[in-house]
C-alpha cells in the first residue's frame, strides 16, 4: 500500500508538472528555430515561412503628407518617410504608381475617372484614438480631386507565393466611393484566366458588411458569377471602422476567411491554383464597384500589423519592378520535410511572436509537396490545437491511477 501510494503520487506529480507545462504559455522562439508553422482553424495547414510587419511603434516616421493635387506629381511622388526606403519595406513590398488611363481609354471597365496610385498616399500616422492600442499605424489613403482620384497600392516583391495565411490588424474609414482590399493576384490576358482571392470593403456599403471573392465574379458579357463571392456580416456587431484581425488562408482546396479568429467564409469555387502575388490597396475610380467619391472627400485603410505564413515556389514570373526572378529557397523546402520543431503564430499570447507547438518529426507525408490538397493526414498528427493533444493522452492514465489507489 505504501509503495503504491508512493508510485501514484510520483505519477500524479509527473502528471501535474506535465499538465502545468502544457497549460502554461508555450515557449516563445525565434523563427530560425522553426522549420515549419501550423495554422489553426478548420483549414489548418503547414507553411515554411513567416514574416511579421509591425507598424505600431514607428513614431520617428509619423506624419500625414499633404495631398498632391496634380496627376504627374502624384505618380512621381517620393516615399513619405525613410521607413518606405528601408530594406524592411523594399525587400518585401513594392509601392505602386501606375494609373488606369489605358483602361479608361479602352473602355475595358466602367471606371468614370482617372485613378492614380501615389507613393504619397502610403505613410506612417500617429494613432490619436482614445485609449490608443498603438503609437502609430500605416495608412493607405485615397481622395477625389478635381481631375482624378489619388489612390494607394503596395504589392509583395514575391510573385511565387504558393499558398499563404495572412492576417492584418486593420480598419477602414472614410467617405463612400472607395474600396479597401487585401488579395492574392495572378494576372492573365483573358479575364476568365485571372486568379485572385479578395477581401474587399466598399465604403458605400453598410458598416457591418465585407465582401470575399474568388475572381472573376463576372464574365466578359457582364453576367454575375454568384458562386465566386460572399457578402458577409461581421461577427459580434463589429463594424469595418473598428480595429479587427482580418485573416485570409489561401490553401490548395479553398480560401478561408476569419475575423478576430472567427471563421466567416470559405470559398472553394475558382480557388486560385498557381503561384501568386499579394496586394493591399485603397482606391476608387467612379465605376460601379467602388462607386463615385465626392470631390474633396477621402477614405483610408489603416494597418497596425501584417503577419503572414507562406510557401514560395520557383514557378514565379518576372518581378513587377523588372528585377531578377527570385531564387528558389531549396534549403527551406528541404528542412520543412524534416520539421524538427512545429511552430505557431496562433497559439501565442503576444502578436508577432512565434511559439513551439511540437518538437516531433513530421515523418514521410510532409516530404512531398506534390500532392496538392492532401494535407489532412499531416495536420491530424498534431490536431488543430497542437500542445493540447498531448494532455488528452494523460487523462485516461491518471484516471486509471487514481482508481487504482482508491482515490475515486
Ligand atoms: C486560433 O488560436 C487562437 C489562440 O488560441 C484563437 O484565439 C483563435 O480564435 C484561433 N482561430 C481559429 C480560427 O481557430
Ligand atoms: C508548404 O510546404 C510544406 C513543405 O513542402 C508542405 O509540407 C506544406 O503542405 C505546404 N503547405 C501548403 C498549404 O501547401
Ligand atoms: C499614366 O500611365 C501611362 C502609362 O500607362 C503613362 O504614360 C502616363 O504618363 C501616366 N500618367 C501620369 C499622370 O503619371
Ligand atoms: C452586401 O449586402 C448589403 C445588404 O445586406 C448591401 O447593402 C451591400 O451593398 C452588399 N455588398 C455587396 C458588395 O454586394
Amino acid at each position: 500500500m505504501v509503495i503504491i501510494g508512493h508510485v501514484s503520487s510520483l505519477l500524479i506529480l509527473l502528471f501535474v508538472s506535465s499538465a502545468a507545462t502544457q497549460d502554461a504559455s508555450p515557449q516563445v522562439v525565434s523563427d530560425d528555430q522553426c522549420q515549419c508553422y501550423l495554422t489553426n482553424g478548420s483549414n489548418a495547414h503547414y507553411f515554411t515561412k513567416h514574416k511579421f510587419f509591425d507598424f505600431r511603434s514607428l513614431s520617428e516616421y509619423a506624419g500625414v503628407p499633404e495631398i498632391i493635387q496634380d496627376p504627374w506629381g502624384s505618380s512621381h511622388a517620393h516615399a513619405t518617410s525613410d521607413f518606405f526606403l528601408s530594406d524592411q519595406w523594399t525587400d518585401n513590398w513594392v509601392t505602386q504608381s501606375w494609373n488606369n488611363s489605358e483602361l479608361l481609354e479602352s473602355g475595358a471597365n466602367d471606371a468614370s475617372y482617372l485613378l492614380i496610385n501615389s507613393p504619397n498616399n502610403i505613410y506612417i500616422e500617429a494613432n490619436r484614438d482614445e485609449d490608443a492600442s498603438s503609437d502609430t499605424y500605416l495608412t493607405m489613403r485615397t481622395s477625389r480631386l478635381p481631375r482624378f482620384q489619388t489612390a494607394a497600392e503596395f504589392e509583395s516583391v514575391a510573385t511565387g507565393l504558393h499558398y499563404i495565411s495572412v492576417r492584418m490588424f486593420a480598419r477602414t474609414r472614410g467617405a463612400p466611393g472607395a474600396v479597401t482590399a487585401m488579395f492574392t493576384y495572378r494576372g492573365a490576358e483573358e479575364l476568365a484566366d485571372v486568379q485572385e482571392s479578395d477581401l474587399e470593403i466598399r465604403t458605400m456599403d453598410p458598416l457591418e458588411t465585407v465582401q470575399y471573392t474568388n475572381q472573376p465574379s463576372y464574365t466578359v458579357d457582364g453576367d454575375d458569377v454568384p458562386e465566386a463571392t460572399r457578402n458577409v456580416t461581421l461577427p459580434r456587431g463589429l463594424r469595418w471602422t473598428d480595429w479587427a484581425v482580418y485573416r485570409m488562408d489561401w490553401t490548395p482546396m479553398t480560401t478561408t476567411h476569419y475575423v478576430d479568429g472567427e471563421e466567416v467564409a470559405a470559398i472553394n469555387f475558382q480557388n486560385p491554383r498557381d503561384p501568386s502575388q499579394f496586394f493591399f490597396n485603397c482606391w476608387g475610380d467612379g465605376g460601379s464597384w467602388s462607386g463615385v467619391m465626392r470631390r474633396g472627400h477621402e477614405a483610408f485603410l489603416q494597418i497596425q500589423w501584417i503577419d503572414m505564413l507562406y510557401n514560395q515556389t520557383t514557378k514565379s514570373t518576372a518581378r513587377s519592378d523588372g528585377g531578377a526572378p527570385e531564387q528558389f529557397d531549396v534549403l527551406a523546402e528541404r528542412d520543412a520535410g524534416l520539421c524538427q520543431q512545429v511552430c505557431s503564430i496562433d497559439q501565442t499570447d503576444e502578436v508577432g511572436t512565434t511559439v513551439v507547438i511540437d518538437g516531433g518529426s513530421l515523418g514521410g507525408d510532409e516530404d512531398s509537396n506534390e500532392g496538392d490538397g492532401d494535407e489532412g493526414g499531416a495536420s491530424s498528427i498534431f490536431g488543430v490545437d497542437g500542445h493540447l493533444h498531448h494532455l488528452s493522452l494523460w487523462i485516461p492514465f491518471i484516471i486509471a491511477v487514481t482508481i487504482g489507489t482508491g482515490l475515486i
